[in-house]
């Protein structure tokens, strides 16, 4: 990033009373990225967006807001606006109330009210609704004019928090291309908050993992997916989730042992004896019905959804293998069948944190 960052966050932490909610926290979003937060409930997700937004104040660190120390100015003077699951809409006021409600406690004047409303209506494809109360729209409708009343405001960020929660699978999967079209549309900087890693790896320019209040790592959608920094990140991304086996690796020799009876070459960077995580994804698992390959597995399991198959499958010692396959098979209850693992797509966690170990040679 040589340009200036539209938002920097340094130092950042949050306590209320006695109990530490976020560490002492580095993050900086250029202008006009779509970051997302993710990460399991109750990692902070919604205290740092606060923090933010300026409905809460930090204990420590400093928010920088177009270069601006924003850390003492109040919400209202920030710039951003701020959408919630929770879609937060004044019942008793039509649609075309709420778009302009804001607006009008600002003083702007009428016509350009009336402007700003009616593009932002045309946007989001609520003009048919703008004379209804939103006791009369559907949940996604009423998202939609969540949304409007964000827009309106002309934010320099916007701050969007699990908006697509209360929404049916459908309907989220629609508002999810939608809100990533608004995001094409308008350039705007937008930072959304998720605990839905399939939301965060579909809309996000960069992905922020959060977990107890850390930073886990940041990075592009599929660099988290290919190169998870530690077992955490490799777990979270990805569905199904990664297979974790267990093993040791031996610096002397040079070897990597699994407890399901696997060994390999493998000799790593840090040079590291002892236990660690052999990480796997499913989709890097071949498989032989005659039994052949690396190690045979019992299926326990599986599902048939015509362009891809999944195995749920497991070693003799009790460790389960989850394998998918982007074709049909012939498949039934307690067969064994023959696995391969390729060793190019091998992710070992050890050490402190469980960090990715770096294969060397
Ligand atoms: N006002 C508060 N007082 C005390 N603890 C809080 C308060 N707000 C949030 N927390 C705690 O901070 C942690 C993070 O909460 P939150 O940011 O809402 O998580 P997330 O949005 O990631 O689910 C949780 O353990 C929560 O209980
Ligand atoms: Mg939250």
């Amino acid at each position: 990033m040589t340009d200036q960052p539209i938002l920097q966050l340094s130092g950042i932490r949050k306590e209320f009373g006695p109990v530490k909610v976020i560490h002492g926290l580095d993050l900086e979003i250029a202008e006009g990225e779509f970051v997302v937060f993710v990460g399991p409930s109750g990692c902070g997700k919604s205290t740092l967006l606060r923090l933010i937004a300026g409905l809460d104040d930090p204990t420590g660190g400093d928010i920088m807001l177009e270069g601006r120390r924003v850390n003492t100015v109040p919400a209202s003077e920030r710039g951003l606006s701020m959408v919630f699951q929770s879609y937060a809409l004044y019942p008793h006021m039509s649609v075309r109330k709420n778009l302009s409600f804001g607006l009008e406690n600002m003083r702007l004047p009428k016509d350009q009210i009336d402007a700003r409303v009616a593009s932002a209506a045309k946007l989001l494809q609520i003009d048919p609704l703008l004379d209804r109360r939103p006791g009369q729209l559907s949940g996604g409708q009423r998202q939609r004019v969540a949304i409007g009343r964000a827009i309106v405001r002309e934010p320099v960020i916007f701050l969007f928090d699990e908006p697509l929660s209360n929404l049916d699978a459908e309907l989220r999967l629609q508002m999810r291309v939608e809100i990533s079209n608004l995001h094409a549309e308008l350039g705007n900087t937008m930072i959304y908050v998720t605990h839905d890693q399939v939301e965060a790896m579909t809309m996000a320019d960069r992905i922020v993992v959060l977990r107890a209040g850390r930073i886990e790592q940041v990075g592009r959608p599929l660099d988290l997916y290919n190169r998870p920094a530690n077992r955490f990140v490799a777990g979270f991304i990805g569905a199904p989730q990664m297979n974790f086996l267990r093993g040791t690796t031996d610096a002397g020799t040079g070897s990597l042992r699994l407890d399901c009876g696997l060994v390999r070459q493998m000799a790593f960077a840090e040079g590291l004896t002892g236990p660690v995580t052999l990480g796997i994804r499913p989709e890097a698992i071949g498989v032989s019905l005659e039994g052949a390959g690396d190690l045979t597995v019992k299926v326990q399991n599986f599902e048939q959804l015509g362009s891809v198959t999944y195995i749920y499958t497991a070693f003799a010692n009790g460790e389960t293998l989850t394998v998918q396959l982007p074709q049909q098979i012939p498949l039934r209850r307690g067969q064994e069948i023959g696995v391969t693992l390729d060793q190019r797509s091998f992710h070992v966690f050890g050490g402190e944190g469980d960090r990715a170990l770096t294969a060397v040679g």
